[in-house]
């Protein structure tokens, strides 16, 4: 694994926008897979920043989301439709066709996870897998105790996950219990890993990780047997200033 300590948020959504930008430019087409949440929005900015400023052609782009809460519909403000389409899709006008998110409102969540899986098998491998590290050690909606291998599924979300993601509800009762995630065998098999960790509440886990040998009881130890992992993350995150 491979750690960049970047001065600020601003720094890291800067120095990872441009990784990216790079990463499209220099490939006609290319599968990123994308995280949400608190910890990219700036780096996504970021990216929208760039390519205003300097066009790139995005045609051969297409984007395979991690997760997606279940019972939301794509147009419910909490979705991560709603959060793709404002940070990413919308501002650097990409297609339908060229999104993937799993479907969190379907009457049958355990098929829309299969079918997810498949497209992802079909249509991959992922290039470029942008993560976010939970609290408690998870990436995508894989919380502790899940297997290695897993794929992507119908998963419960942790009490501290959702705890974490209520500050985006009116309540802790509103956080979803349930959520549509790959699985981390999914995501082991994208080439190239950027995993971006930042915030005061994050040090501990990222200690963790960068100290840990892989176990399932902390799912992103896991990383440490990808061989092409970049961490990305803040000199307070990394040394609690
Ligand atoms: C989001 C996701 C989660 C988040 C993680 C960190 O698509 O898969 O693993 O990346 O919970 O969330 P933030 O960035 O909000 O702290």
């Amino acid at each position: 694994m491979h750690i960049h300590v970047l001065k600020n948020t601003s720094e890291l959504a800067q120095y990872v926008a441009q990784q990216m930008y790079q990463h499209i430019l220099e490939r006609s087409t290319t599968r990123i897979g994308f995280a949400t949440g608190e910890t990219p929005k700036e780096t996504y900015n970021c990216l929208v920043n760039y390519v205003k400023h300097a066009p790139l052609n995005l045609n051969g782009v297409e984007t395979f989301n991690l997760d997606e809460y279940i019972d939301l519909s794509p147009a419910h403000p909490n979705s991560y439709h709603y959060y793709m389409d404002q940070y990413v899709f919308s501002p650097l006008k990409l297609s339908y066709d060229q999104t993937h998110i799993p479907r969190g409102n379907t009457n049958n969540s355990t098929y829309e996870a299969e079918h997810y899986e498949h497209l992802i098998k079909e249509h991959g491998p992922i290039h470029l897998q942008v993560l976010g590290l939970g609290i408690n050690g998870h990436i995508g909606f894989n919380e502790p105790g899940t297997e290695f291998s897993s794929r992507t599924r119908v998963v419960e979300l942790a009490p501290s996950t959702r705890q974490a993601n209520s500050k985006h509800f009116a309540s802790n009762e509103k956080v979803p219990t349930h959520a549509i995630t790959m699985g981390l065998g999914t995501i082991m098999e994208s080439e190239k890993i950027f995993l971006l960790v930042q915030g005061a509440d994050k040090t501990p886990a990222l200690h963790e990780l960068l100290h840990s040998s892989p176990t399932q009881n902390f799912p992103a130890s896991i990383l440490h047997s990808h061989p092409n992992v970049h961490i990305f993350t803040t000199e307070s995150t990394m040394y609690k200033l």
